[in-house]
């Protein structure tokens, strides 16, 4: 399958609605095949970011290329190149997934045998095979979500945007989402250029991640490399008799700073004065037992609590 040579060039993109400055002159490059994860909380400037690269709103400054066309100069181009599922999807009611399909197959002049084959491959690989002549009122919040990701796939598009494609699914749509996307991206070199506010997500699924808080770029990488950067483990000690949680307390307190842990367990992320060895040690010294000693890796969570101040979760200012 022929694929496009180039992914997603960003530079300086700016959108302004009237004083809000929605995306504050951001910079990406994205490889073709790459999956990038859009990570950033409500409000943040994700979508605003996804409706300028898919050509649904000019930006105010800045410039952008999708799949080496520019969104201002080559609208057609670029959407000729790409599938989008957007936040809102704009789904019919009262028309069954099949005839959704059928509809956008025709507006991309598929038609007779190869479009009914076509609907059938999609239908079946998102898993609406079943469902197919259902009309869309009756489908969950996850149903319509995979008929929007056939509707963005029936140009055999060669870079896909996701806007935020697994928010309200329950796990096992989640994961089946997350399969699909990552089959495409492997078996087939789709760039997926996907929006989430769930670290799990980007972490799971992203080959790179920005980090996008009122509309800045505060980080990017490989999840690995991020939380290698900026996380700190934490360590997490169950005391043999549940009477020596105070001492734990002190102890632990020495080589970092209180985290939630378990009912009868004291945790703390570890600061820049020991690692895990070293707590082992202070245990051993101080003669105080441990039933359970756990170390946890730090989290994407972390990485943005580290750059914002803020945890994801807390941070809906809008
Ligand atoms: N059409 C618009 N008119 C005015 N302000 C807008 C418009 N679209 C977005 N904004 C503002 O721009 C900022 C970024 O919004 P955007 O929708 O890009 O955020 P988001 O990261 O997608 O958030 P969410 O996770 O809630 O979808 C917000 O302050 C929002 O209120
Ligand atoms: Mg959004």
């Amino acid at each position: 399958m022929a694929r496009s040579e180039q992914g997603i060039e960003v530079e300086g993109l700016v959108r302004r609605f009237k004083d809000v400055v929605a995306v504050a002159g951001i910079d990406l490059t994205i490889s073709p095949g790459e999956i990038y994860g859009f990570l950033g909380p409500n409000g943040a400037g994700k979508s605003t970011t996804v409706h300028m690269l898919t050509t649904l709103l000019p930006p105010t400054a800045g410039r952008a290329t999708v799949a080496g066309f520019d969104v201002v100069k080559q609208g057609p181009k670029v959407r000729a190149s790409i599938g989008a599922a957007l936040q809102e999807a704009a789904l019919d009611p009262f028309l069954t997934g099949r005839e959704h399909l059928r509809l956008q197959s025709s507006l991309h002049g598929i038609t007779g045998q190869a479009r009914k084959e076509l609907i059938a491959r999609l239908l079946d690989r998102v898993g609406l095979t079943q469902a197919g002549d259902r009309k869309v009122r009756t489908y969950s919040g996850g149903m319509k979500r995979r008929l929007d990701l056939a509707l963005a796939l029936i140009h055999d598009p060669s870079i896909l945007f996701l806007d935020e494609p697994t928010t309200g699914l329950d796990p096992q749509s989640r994961t089946a989402l997350w399969d699909e996307v990552g089959r495409l991206a492997r078996d087939e070199g789709v760039t997926v250029f996907l929006t989430t506010q769930y670290l799990e997500e980007a972490d799971v699924l992203a080959d790179r991640v920005g980090i996008i808080d009122h509309g800045h770029i505060v980080a990017e990488g490989t999840p690995a490399r991020l939380k290698a950067e900026i996380g700190r483990p934490t360590v997490e000690v169950v005391p043999e008799l549940p009477d020596e949680l105070g001492r734990l307390r002190t102890l632990l307190g020495r080589f970092g700073v209180e985290t939630a842990a378990r009912p009868g367990a004291f945790a703390v992320q570890l600061n820049g004065h020991g690692d895990l060895p070293a707590v082992i040690r202070s245990l051993d010294t101080e003669n105080l037992r441990a039933a359970e000693i756990n170390l946890h890796q730090p989290t994407l969570d972390d990485v943005f609590l580290a750059k914002t101040g803020r945890t994801l979760e807390g941070s809906e200012d809008g």
